[in-house]
């Protein structure tokens, strides 16, 4: 199957294709996600086989229209009404409970739950729109992989095992959805994301954070938590105090093999960096860190043979929360010492 790239301009088509049951790759503001009909239970499934991902781990259910949730939500309360009011389109992916029987198996992995999401993204709010059924959409990254944030990122993992991408350029945020689960007695957040707990709080009040570390045996809520993630082929080892990259460099300065450094331009202008180490920038702040993160790792993957990538960590609050979160699972845990 040859991999068609579309434009933004040609969603129509992209929309056909979804309609017939084929696999369509789509830009959101977070990161790119693989489209199928959620109503055609072989096409969820082809998109388990496209990523190789474990089928226990359901799928994002995206949308275009409050009232295409409604088509297979339990009525929505006021909570969740207000949610989608200050944050829809956007990146907040809320898990409601379903009415008995409407999407199948496939796509809620057997829950009795699903995890909806209105992206902010025009073109695919238009190409949801014009197919008239809300489409599945885990990130379009082979699994295990980092997510991926440009149309061509797609295009690597899933050339000739998808009918389309429709590309618009790079994504904004750079890391996943949160998601709020509201089908609890306390609203629980299960993976951090742009929309931070402070923002959430303003709305709903308290809400309960549950994005510990899941254990291989673990039955977790938001079942993807518990797989390997994000994770190039090098060690991505995580430097938590800017002070500390020099004793890295240090390190890296008597290897024999490359070494990979992703930190923002302050930290890389202090730095006298070594011969065989290779830095990647992620900008000015946690905005554009977050926004680089993937891409980075990416690159490190593709052009180049590092060992190690040396990669600043940064506060666990705000969007720290969802960068550190991405950035711990990439790592495998992984800090430097000294
Ligand atoms: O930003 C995003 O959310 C991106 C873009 C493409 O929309 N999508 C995305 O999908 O990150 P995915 O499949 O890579 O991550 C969805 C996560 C998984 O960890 C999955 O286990 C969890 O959501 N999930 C799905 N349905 C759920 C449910 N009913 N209850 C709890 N967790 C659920
Ligand atoms: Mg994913």
């Amino acid at each position: 199957m040859e991999t068609k790239i579309f434009k933004p301009d040609e969603v129509e088509a992209a929309a056909k294709l979804l309609k017939q049951g084929e696999l369509v790759a789509f830009p959101t503001e977070t990161v790119y996600g693989l489209g199928a009909d959620a109503t055609n239970e072989q096409a969820a499934s082809n998109v388990y086989a496209a990523k190789g991902r474990p089928s226990d781990n359901p799928l994002i259910v995206t949308v275009s229209s409050i009232e295409m949730v409604e088509r297979y939500a339990q009525p929505l309360t006021d909570e969740v009404k207000q949610l989608m009011a200050k944050f829809w389109p956007g990146s907040l992916t809320i898990v409601l409970p379903l009415k008995p029987g409407t999407l199948s198996k496939t796509v809620t992995g057997g829950l009795d739950t699903a995890a909806f999401r209105m992206p902010e993204n025009q073109v695919t709010l238009k190409l949801i729109a014009t197919a008239g059924i809300p489409i599945v959409g885990p990130s379009a990254n082979t699994s295990g992989k980092p997510s991926p944030t440009l149309a061509k990122h797609v295009y690597h993992d899933l050339n000739g095992k998808i009918a389309g991408i429709v590309d618009d350029g790079p994504t904004q945020v750079g890391v996943e959805s949160t998601i709020i689960d509201m089908s609890t007695d306390t609203p629980t957040i299960l993976r951090p994301g742009a929309v931070t707990v402070a923002e959430l709080e303003q709305v709903i009040g308290d809400v309960k954070a549950d994005h510990h570390h899941v254990g291989a045996n673990e039955i977790p809520k938001a079942p993807g938590m518990k797989y390997k993630h994000y994770a190039p082929s090098a060690q991505v080892e995580i430097v938590d105090h800017p002070a500390d990259f020099e004793a890295a460099m240090d390190w890296a300065s008597k290897q024999n093999e490359a070494i990979g450094l992703m930190a923002t331009d302050e930290v890389l202008a202090q730095l006298s960096v070594p011969q065989n180490v290779e830095t990647y920038s992620l900008g000015k702040d946690i905005q554009s860190a977050t926004h680089l993160l993937f891409a980075g790792l990416r690159h490190f993957d593709l052009e180049s043979e590092v060992k190690v990538i040396f990669t600043e960590g940064f506060d666990n609050t705000g969007l720290g929360a969802a960068y550190m979160n991405r950035l711990d699972k990439s790592a495998g845990g992984m800090h430097f010492k000294k």
